[in-house]
């Protein structure tokens, strides 16, 4: 498919101000698309239907960071010009669409989600305690993605369940309903570019970056902060002595590197060396001290953050400025919805008072048998 005719639709749960996780996994790459301007529409959405699903008892909560998520997008360089910014509530269609799907899925299909199987156990919903709208999130997901024909998602690797169940429900949607034509489409995943993007570990070096475990390096830090964070971050437990040789294997400084670090980077804070190739040989030769390599960490990530936090310090400043670009985001976004749901009622013969010929049809064979 040519470039220009992506329609670009990723979102995120409104549970926690954004990191730097979903900065390299996700938030960069949207930025960069937006700027090569190589696409038909992108939308970028707050999914605060979806994180309900499993904070109903924590309205207050998802409110506040619906408007957190908000800031961090335009903080990242989300441009609203170019990028339609709405909240998943706001367009009710999407609701509808997610009821007619819920027909197409079975539970069992449902149950073998492996996204939503950890997230149950992480979550300790016991035997059948889960909530419906919860186990069902999948389905509300791929009305998320067709309601607006989004061809492209870029998402992380824990979204690829979710992908595959918005597949098989169009392909499913449109042999029952299409007649031969597509009305929805089949959605790409587009995964993060290194295995370091995919799940950026925490400070700690435990696997995930959660609000829970206290281990996230949040956009809205300040460089105070980031600095103790980075001082304190995970590195070798062996590595006692600068002389003796450091592993890589499993060191979070290195892992953020991976994921941060340029070439040019070494120009500017550590011209010792080349690249990283030649940092990481000196470290696993010895010889090389875990400050070192967290100090070049840090002006790595105080240069990139500078800007983000910049721009959030504009935008705090302008939050009902920052309401109206979503409310404006969400008419856009629910103009869109609707199309696609006469669309849908129309295949699905449920469109009655706009079918001229069904009504007629119908009066003309009553008015026969009444003669
Ligand atoms: N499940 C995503 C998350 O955990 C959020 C989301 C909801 C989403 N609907 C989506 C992402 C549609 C991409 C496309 O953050």
């Amino acid at each position: 498919m040519d470039k220009k005719d992506r329609v670009i639709l990723t979102g995120d749960r409104p549970t926690g101000r954004l990191h730097i996780g979903h900065y390299v996994g996700s938030l960069r790459r949207r930025v960069q698309l937006q700027n090569e301007g190589e696409y038909k529409k992108m939308y970028v959405f707050i999914a605060d239907a979806q994180a309900l699903t499993d904070n109903i008892d924590n309205p207050e909560k998802v409110r506040q960071n619906v408007i957190e998520v908000a800031l961090d997008y335009l903080s990242a360089g989300l441009d609203p010009e170019r990028v339609t910014l709405f909240i998943q509530s706001q367009v009710p269609e999407l609701c509808e669409l997610s009821f007619y799907f819920m027909d197409m899925v079975s539970v069992s299909r449902l149950s073998r989600n492996p996204t939503v199987k950890t997230e149950i156990q992480m979550r300790g919903f016991a035997g059948e305690s889960i909530p419906v709208g919860f186990f069902t999130y999948p389905i509300s997901q791929a009305a998320d993605i067709t309601a607006f024909k989004a061809t492209t998602v870029p998402v992380g690797e824990d979204q690829k369940p979710m992908l595959e169940q918005a597949n098989e429900i169009v392909r499913r949607f449109n042999n029952i309903y299409g007649g031969g034509k597509d009305i929805l489409v089949e959605p790409s995943i587009m995964l993060p570019d290194s295995q370091a993007c995919m799940r950026l570990p925490g400070t700690d070096g435990k696997a995930k970056m959660s609000k829970s475990l206290g281990n996230c390096i949040y956009l809205s830090d300040t460089p105070k902060e980031l600095k103790t964070k980075v001082n304190s971050m995970f590195t070798d437990p062996e590595h006692i002595h600068v002389e003796q040789p450091g592993h890589l294997e499993g060191n979070t400084v290195f892992t953020y590197l991976d994921a941060f670090c340029e070439d040019s980077d070494f120009e500017k804070f550590l011209p010792d060396y080349k690249n990283l190739d030649e940092l990481k040989a000196h470290y696993t030769r010895g010889g090389l001290g875990d400050g070192t390599c967290k100090k070049f960490l840090l002006n790595i990530l105080n240069d990139r953050l500078a800007p983000i936090r910049e721009r959030r310090a504009y935008w705090e400043q302008r939050i009902p400025e920052v309401y109206e670009i979503l409310r404006k985001g969400c008419e856009e976004a629910r103009a869109v919805a609707q199309a696609t749901l006469d669309d849908v009622r129309r295949a699905m013969k449920i469109n009655y008072f706009d079918d001229v010929e069904l009504i007629q049809e119908q009066a003309k064979r009553y008015s026969l048998s009444k003669k």
